[in-house]
């Protein structure tokens, strides 16, 4: 038997001899598999058709926001509803209000001012009411999108409204 025959076999299974060359390529292959992995995820989020984007927004019915109850009346929180920016405000006489926080003119996000006691969006100008999210000032056509708010002793739970679930 000649020494480069030898060099060739790596290991001795018990169903026989495994060359070197099968398993670069069995190598190779788990690379290429994990390598098409990590890059044809993201390109397949990014093409989600909006139909399968809207079902999983509409998965998500309620957030719970830990410890949100200690939030001090005259400000706000931001957070996450599925994927979409929203914020809870705590109002000065004590009641709450949760809304989208995405401005429905083209889309960018608002920011509660407490001092002005309004919803602003610094893209164009659009002012929102703080307590309904209606329109007050500005180029926005429809108001933002508001939520069910339950204050618990832990936490604010903010949920869909009634209507929205069907
Ligand atoms: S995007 Fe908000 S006012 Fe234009």
């Amino acid at each position: 038997m000649s020494d480069t025959n030898q060099d060739n076999k790596i290991s001795r299974g018990t169903d026989g001899l495994f060359s070197r060359q099968g398993f670069i390529r069995t190598a190779l292959g788990g690379a290429g598999l994990v390598y098409a992995g990590v890059i044809g995820y993201p390109v397949y989020r990014y093409l989600m058709s909006p139909v399968e984007k809207a079902e999983r927004e509409g998965a998500v019915t309620e957030v719970t926001l830990k410890d949100a109850q200690k939030l001090a009346p005259g400000s706000a929180l931001m957070f996450k509803f599925a994927s979409k920016p929203s914020m809870l405000i705590h109002h000065d006489d004590g009641t709450w209000t949760a809304l989208t926080a995405v401005c429905t003119h083209l889309g960018c996000t608002v920011h509660y001012e407490a001092e002005n006691k309004c919803i602003r969006c610094a893209c164009h100008g659009g002012v929102y009411d703080p307590k309904t999210g209606g329109n007050v000032s500005g180029p926005p056509p429809k108001p933002l999108k508001q939520y069910a708010v339950t204050v618990t002793d832990v936490a604010v739970v903010v949920s869909r409204k009634p209507q929205e679930h069907a």
